[in-house]
C-alpha cells in the first residue's frame, strides 16, 4: 500500500478500547466519560480480521493502544490470537503501565503474558516521577503502580521498553534530568513528546506547551551538548540524540515544531469503534465497521476499503493549521 506521496504503509495502530483507568488531562477530561456501548466497539474477531486483511496489503507491524488496552476483558487472549497472524513481524503495545505488574486471571502478570504472546515492544507513558504531579496529570494516584509495571516489563524480557513523556511547561520541565536518569538506570529508551491538540481540555494552552527545542536546551544546560544521531531510527517520527558523557540515547517527538515530522509516515490508525484514520492530525476517518458488519462484504471489500483510505492520506498533519480542538496552540505551533 502506497499513498499519493510515496509513503509505504506498513504499520497499523489499533485502539481496542476507549476506556482507561487514568484521566490524563491532555487526553481525557476528568468529568464522567460517556463510554461507547459494547456493541459499538469492534469485537476482537473483527479487529483480527482487519489486521489479517491488512497483512495482505503490506501491514507488518501493529501497535495495540487505547484508552488503556489492558483494561479490556480477555486482552491476553487477543494477543495470543494476534501472534498467530504470521505476516505480522512486530507487535507492540502502548500502555500507562499501571496494570503490567498485576496478575491475570490465569496467574502470571500481564507483562509476562504479553511477553509470552510475542509482544516485542512496550511503550509506557510516564510524564513525571513526582507522585503528586503524577496524580495531578493523570487524575489518579498510581505512580507506584506505573513503576511496578515498568519493573515487571523489564523482568518479562521484552525486546524493547520505551518511556514516553509528554513535555509540559511547569509540570515536568524541571524533571527532564530525573526522567533521563530513571531511564538510564533501567536501560529504557526515553522519548519526550510535544503536547498535541488532540483533546479539548484546558491543559492545551500556550503556557503549557514546551517545544522540544527548548527541552533540548534545558537538558544541555546540565548534561552537555546533545549529539544528533540521525542514524538511529525506530518505526516512528522520533529524532534521537546521544548524551555526551554517558552515551545514553534519548528521543524527541516534535509533532508541532518539526516540519519534517510527517515525511516518513508509514501509519494508519484503527479506532476502537472501527474508524480507519489515515492521520492522527486530521479529522478524516472512514467507517470500516459498516463494511465489517455487512454480510455481503468480503475480505476483498475490506482490502478495497484500506486502499480507498490510503489514497486519501494527507501529506502531513493539520495541527499547525486550522486544527480544532487546540486552536490556542496555533500561535506557537509552527
Ligand atoms: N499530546 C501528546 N501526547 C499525548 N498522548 C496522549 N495525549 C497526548 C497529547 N494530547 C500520549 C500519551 C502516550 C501516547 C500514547 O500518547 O502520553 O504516551
Ligand atoms: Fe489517555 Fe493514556 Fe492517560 Fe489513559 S493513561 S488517560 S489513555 S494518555
Amino acid at each position: 500500500m502506497e499513498d499519493r506521496f510515496g509513503h509505504r504503509i506498513s504499520y497499523l495502530r489499533v485502539s481496542i478500547t476507549d476506556r482507561c483507568n487514568e484521566r490524563c488531562q491532555y487526553c481525557m477530561p476528568l468529568e464522567e466519560q460517556e463510554w461507547l456501548d459494547r456493541e459499538d466497539i469492534l469485537t476482537y474477531e473483527e479487529i483480527l480480521r482487519v489486521i489479517r486483511v491488512g497483512t495482505s496489503l503490506g501491514i507488518r507491524k501493529v501497535r495495540i493502544t487505547g484508552g488503556e488496552p489492558l483494561t479490556r476483558r480477555n486482552v491476553t487472549w487477543f494477543f495470543e490470537e494476534l501472534q498467530k497472524i504470521e505476516a505480522i513481524t512486530d507487535t507492540g503495545i502502548s500502555t500507562n503501565g499501571t496494570l503490567l505488574a498485576r496478575p491475570t486471571r490465569e496467574g502470571p502478570s500481564y507483562a509476562e503474558k504479553l511477553s509470552a504472546a510475542g509482544v516485542r515492544t512496550v511503550n509506557v507513558s510516564l510524564d513525571t516521577l513526582d507522585r503528586k504531579q503524577y496524580a495531578e496529570t493523570t487524575g489518579r494516584d498510581l505512580l507506584p503502580d506505573a513503576i511496578a509495571g515498568i519493573d515487571a516489563a523489564r523482568e518479562a524480557g521484552f525486546e524493547k521498553i520505551k518511556i514516553n513523556s509528554v513535555l509540559m511547561r511547569h509540570r515536568n520541565e524541571h524533571e527532564l534530568w530525573d526522567l533521563i536518569e530513571f531511564a538510564r538506570e533501567r536501560d529504557l529508551l526515553l522519548r519526550f513528546i510535544e503536547l498535541m491538540p488532540v483533546s479539548t481540555t484546558q491543559v492545551l494552552t500556550e503556557e503549557n506547551f514546551l517545544p522540544s527545542g527548548e527541552a533540548r536546551k534545558l537538558i544541555e544546560f546540565r548534561l552537555g551538548k546533545l549529539i544528533p544521531r540521525p542514524d538511529i531510527r525506530t518505526n516512528g517520527p522520533a529524532s534521537y540524540f546521544e548524551i555526551p558523557k554517558t552515551g545514553q540515547i534519548i528521543g524527541f517527538i516534535g509533532a508541532m515544531t518539526n516540519l519534517h515530522f510527517c515525511e516518513t509516515c508509514n501509519k494508519l490508525r484503527l479506532t476502537c469503534e472501527g474508524k480507519l484514520r489515515p492521520c492522527l492530525g486530521s479529522h478524516l476517518e472512514f467507517d470500516m465497521r459498516e463494511v465489517l458488519r455487512n454480510p455481503e462484504m468480503s475480505d476483498e471489500d475490506i482490502a478495497k476499503f484500506f486502499l480507498h483510505v490510503v489514497d486519501r492520506k494527507p501529506e502531513m498533519h493539520e495541527f499547525r493549521d486550522n486544527y480544532q480542538p487546540g486552536r490556542k496552540m496555533i500561535a506557537i505551533g509552527g
